[in-house]
């Protein structure tokens, strides 16, 4: 009995700490409620274009927008890049079809190894196709070029 009781302890600890190696970023529910904070149109042949061509807004929540204001994000703070196709013509760029919801999460202990952000990308309109297969760390080295601005590069305008 004892060592049934030991075996299922073992068991339990081992599952938690393979959870805790593979932090999961939930999908941004009710991010078209939050506050827009940018756009971007990126063309073919921009050094983003693989995979970001297409017409984004940044969306952040309310603790994302205080750290856009003070440099320091609180863990809860979620940014998203929500990229659409677009169609041209008519001397007019409209929105079409969403190609991926790119999200970063802030929790200072789970993401450790990426400056405290979990980053993944959701592709389409689906809430549960994940995009990121590398933990993040693909998304991170671009972002370390911002390390001043708490690995965000979008600014809040007036
Ligand atoms: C090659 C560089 C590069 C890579 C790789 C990259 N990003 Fe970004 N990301 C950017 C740039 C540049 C912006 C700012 C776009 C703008 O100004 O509208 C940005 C913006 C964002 C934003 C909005 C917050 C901010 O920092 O402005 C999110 C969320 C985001 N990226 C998620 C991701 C995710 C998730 C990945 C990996 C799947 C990723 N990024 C990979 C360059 C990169």
């Amino acid at each position: 009995m004892k060592q049934a009781i030991l075996t299922f302890a073992i068991l339990i600890s081992l599952s938690s700490m393979a959870f805790a190696e593979t932090p999961k970023v939930d999908y941004p529910e009710g991010y078209r409620q939050w506050t827009h904070i940018k756009s971007m149109l990126i063309e073919p042949g921009h050094p983003l274009e693989n995979p970001f061509q297409g017409l984004h807004h940044v969306y952040g929540n309310d603790k994302a927008l205080q750290g856009l204001n003070s440099g320091a994000y609180p863990d809860g703070s979620v940014l998203v890049f929500d990229l659409l196709s677009y169609k041209q013509g008519g001397k007019a760029i409209q929105e079409e079809a969403r190609k991926l919801v790119g999200v970063m999460v802030k929790n200072k202990n789970q993401f450790k190894s990426t400056g405290g952000w979990g980053f993944e990308g959701f592709a389409g309109d689906s809430k549960s196709k994940r995009l990121v297969r590398d933990g993040g760390v693909g998304c991170y080295n671009c972002h370390t070029s911002q390390t001043k601005s708490g690995f965000v590069f979008s600014k809040m305008r007036k």
